[in-house]
C-alpha cells in the first residue's frame, strides 16, 4: 500500500474521534492535510466544530474548506487535536517538525486533551533519530546554538527553502536539521534542548501523544502506551 493511501485511511480513522461542538486542533504536513480535508467533508454535512491551527498552511486549507475557526484568545482548551509527525518510538515520543511548523504544534499539542497522530508505517521505529532532530532557534543566536547542538554529537544543517534561502518559520525564526542518530535518550535531549538560550522550541514531542492511529498494509491499527 503506498504511503498517500495509508496516510489517508489513517486520517479517516481518526475522525471517530472527533464528535459535535468539539474544538479541533489542525495539524500541518500530508497526513493532517488529509484529516483537514475530510473534516471539510463532514463540516459540509452539518458536523460543528471551530478548529485552531498549528500553521498558516493549514489555517489557510481550513478556509478555503468552510471550516470554521477560533483562536486561544476565544478558547485556550482544545479537545481533540489530529497531527502527524516523523517519527514515533514505543513510548508514543515523536519527532515532528518535518514540515517546518514543530512551536506552533507544540503550543496547540500543549493544550489539547486528546492528542491523535496520524501516520503511515514508515513512521513506526524503535528508536527516534533517523529522522533529522528540527530545532527552532532565534536567528540572532543560531551559530551559538548550532555549535552548542554539535557538541552533543548531531550534524547539524540549517534548513533552506526551494529558492536555497533559510527556510523562516511561521513565527519569523530558522529552522536547524539536527541529525543525531538513534537517540539514546530523548528525555535528557528534550531537557537540554530546552535549557538552550535561543532555542525556541524542538520537534521532540514527549509525553504527548495519547494515540496513534497507524495505518499498514490497508488495515489501520490504534498504538497506544
Ligand atoms: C509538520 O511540521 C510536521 O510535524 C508534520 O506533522 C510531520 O512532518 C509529518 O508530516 P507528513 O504527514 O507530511 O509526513
Amino acid at each position: 500500500m503506498a504511503n498517500d493511501q495509508e496516510k489517508e485511511a489513517a486520517a479517516r480513522a481518526s475522525l471517530q474521534f472527533i464528535q459535535d461542538g468539539m474544538v479541533v486542533g489542525l495539524g500541518t504536513g500530508s497526513t493532517a492535510a488529509y484529516f483537514i480535508k475530510l473534516l471539510g467533508e463532514k463540516v459540509k454535512n452539518g458536523l460543528r466544530v471551530r478548529g485552531i491551527p498549528t500553521s498558516v498552511r493549514s489555517r489557510e486549507m481550513a478556509e478555503s474548506l468552510g471550516i470554521p475557526l477560533t483562536t486561544f484568545e476565544e478558547c485556550q482548551k482544545i479537545d481533540v487535536t489530529v497531527d502527524g509527525a516523523d517519527e514515533f518510538d514505543p513510548e508514543l515520543r515523536l519527532i515532528k517538525g518535518g514540515g517546518g511548523a514543530l512551536l506552533r504544534e507544540k503550543i496547540v499539542a500543549s493544550a489539547t486533551r486528546q492528542e491523535v497522530i496520524v501516520a503511515d508505517a514508515s513512521k513506526q521505529v524503535k528508536r527516534l533519530g533517523k529522522f533529522p532532530l528540527p530545532v527552532e532557534v532565534i536567528k540572532f543566536a543560531e551559530p551559538l546554538v548550532a555549535k552548542r547542538i554539535r557538541a552533543l554529537g548531531a550534524d547539524v544543517r540549517q534548513r533552506t527553502g526551494a529558492d536555497g534561502k533559510p527556510y523562516i518559520s511561521d513565527e519569523n525564526n530558522h529552522i536547524l536539521d539536527c541529525r543525531f542518530g538513534e537517540i539514546e535518550d530523548p528525555d535528557g535531549l528534550a531537557r537540554q534542548l530546552s535549557d538552550m538560550p535561543g532555542v525556541v522550541e524542538h520537534g521532540l514531542f514527549i509525553g504527548m501523544a495519547s494515540v496513534v492511529v497507524m495505518a499498514k498494509g490497508g488495515e489501520v491499527v490504534e498504538v497506544r502506551r
